[in-house]
């Protein structure tokens, strides 16, 4: 099992205590990274592991390896000289442990370290290739120190190595991290990379600027990604898409694991190329994950079975690992149709005629759940031969964004639905029904849910039509995601009592 180290970068050591406290529940070390500390407070740097009352790491990062340590190296050598400094009997007054780079070759500091029973943690910052393993054991002068590995990734590909070095890395004491948003994924899961430790950083506050990119806070990595409880026999599931910088699916999906006290974690792994992230999949025995933008289409090519949906809406939201190779699913089309029809307060859509904004992806899951729901539907487009191709489909009609279009929506008007991302964050301003004039009768959806509201729903609320935005949506086809994930029914008390 890996220990959540929490990396205080404030000015002060009152204020990193201030960190220390406000996550002391959720953290089992800490790291005191005196670079970041305004030049007065490193005088009294030693006092700081009795004040924390959790194991410490000294630490002077230099700007070369990412750190704000701009002074010369004899002062830092001082610097770290002083920290070690036996002051009492105590070893609970002395850092815990103390990180010194791989190239930093002064004895005096490691004889001190091992009088006063500090832990040497030997660094590499900047490992840009070669064999991990073989680096790893190399980093280790002596027997009882700790290696530690930190990659800045350039690919998945660079991921798998990292994994595949720690699976034969044997027990040997280590750390081992990917940083960036790439990397996030080994910060959770260091317990599967051996890793002695992760790094954790405080959020939301000005000093957090001198922490490191792709780093979580102590409460996120302890409480929603479960890490205290991550261990061999955890099962892993996540979701993969691209560039997956915001994602609401953890934290519907982990808290769900806690409350049935199901031995498993999800995790987000952006991945630019889907077949990279099936090879990391692998390496890793991801058990499932949800497939999102941009990668529904391209993940059917790769799949040895698929629902009926998936062949039917050409999209697959939702993979499972089989011994033969993986299943695919498509949830969003279930999601939807349970939102919809929730909404509307109907068991079907017969003799309801409704208008299909795009004639992209997600409306293909919509037009395919509105046909097996008995609606008839006009689908819009901007570009008109493909929602003519749509609509031919299902024998809905077509048009375009423009007066013939418009008068047509007239006429399929009861439910307008859009499934556009026109109108998505940062594109807020969008708008893709501005030709179309609410009556105020209509029942509106919008599957965009950031904005929460986006223009077009807006508009359609100030006529006073009722509507609803895709965040109900991505709740339903999660359902139905987590039954698909564990093979059993959904339990929708849980949901309830998580306030989703
Ligand atoms: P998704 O899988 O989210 O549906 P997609 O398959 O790329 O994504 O489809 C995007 C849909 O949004 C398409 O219908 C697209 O219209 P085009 O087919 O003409 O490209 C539509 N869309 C995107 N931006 C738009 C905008 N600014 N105004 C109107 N429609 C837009």
């Amino acid at each position: 099992m890996s220990r959540i180290c929490l990396c205080l970068t404030g000015k002060t050591l009152a204020r990193n205590l201030e960190f220390l406290n406000k996550y002391r529940k959720h953290t089992d070390l800490a790291e005191l990274r005196v670079d970041c500390l305004d030049p007065d407070e490193r005088f009294s740097i030693r006092r700081f592991p009795e004040m924390a009352g959790v194991p410490v790491i000294l630490t002077i990062r230099r700007r070369i390896d990412g750190g704000r340590f701009s002074g010369g190296e004899g002062s830092r050598i001082t610097l770290l000289s002083q920290g070690l400094a036996f002051a009492e009997a105590d070893r609970r007054k002395n850092f815990a442990y103390v990180d010194l780079e791989e190239d930093l070759d002064v004895p005096s500091l490691e004889e001190a370290a091992r009088t006063f029973g500090t832990r040497v943690i030997r660094s590499c910052h900047n490992f840009e290739g070669g064999d991990i393993g073989a680096k790893l054991s190399d980093l280790r002068k002596v027997g009882d120190e700790i290696a530690k590995l930190a990659l800045v990734p350039r690919s998945i590909a660079d991921l798998i190595r990292v994994y595949q070095a720690a699976r034969e890395a044997g027990d040997m004491d280590r750390i081992l991290l990917c940083m960036g948003h790439l990397g996030t994924n080994t910060r959770i899961l260091a317990s599967l990379l051996g890793s002695y430790l992760s790094y954790a950083g405080i959020k939301d506050e000005e000093d957090a600027e001198c922490g490191s990119p792709g780093q979580l806070d102590p409460r996120e990595l302890d409480e929603l990604y479960r890490f205290h409880r991550i261990g061999e026999n955890t099962r892993i599931f996540g979701i993969t898409g691209y560039p997956l910088h915001v994602t609401s699916s953890p934290a519907f999906f982990n808290p769900l694991f806690t409350q049935n006290n199901i031995d498993a974690v999800y995790v987000p792994f952006p991945s630019d190329s889907l077949v990279s992230f099936l090879r990391l999949a692998e390496e890793i025995k991801l058990e499932g994950a949800s497939v999102t933008v941009p990668h529904k289409e391209e993940i059917i090519s790769h799949l040895i079975s698929k629902s009926r949906q998936v062949d039917h809406i050409g999209a697959c939201n939702t993979i499972l690992r089989t011994p033969s190779g993986w299943t695919g699913y498509n949830t969003d089309a279930r999601g939807f149709s349970d939102s919809l029809l929730r909404f509307l307060d109907r068991k079907n859509l017969s003799g309801q005629r409704l208008t299909i904004l795009g004639a992209g992806g997600a409306a293909r899951a919509v037009a395919s759940e509105v046909h097996r729901l008995r609606g008839q539907a006009l689908i819009v487009n901007r570009t008109v031969f493909k929602a003519r191709e749509l609509a031919r489909q299902y024998g809905f009609v077509w048009g375009g964004f423009d007066n013939q279009g418009i008068a047509l929506m007239e006429r399929y008007s009861r439910i307008i639905i859009n499934t556009t991302s026109a109108g998505m964050t940062p594109d807020s301003g969008d708008d893709p029904g501005e030709l179309y004039n609410f009556t105020g009768k209509e029942a509106v959806m919008d599957l965009i849910y950031t904005p929460e509201r986006t223009r077009f729903l807006s508009r359609a609320a100030k006529a006073g039509c009722r509507v609803l935005n895709g965040s109900d949506m991505l709740i339903q086809q999660a359902k139905y995601q987590y039954n698909l994930f564990m093979g059993h029914d959904f339990d929708s008390e849980i949901i309830a009592k998580l306030g989703l």
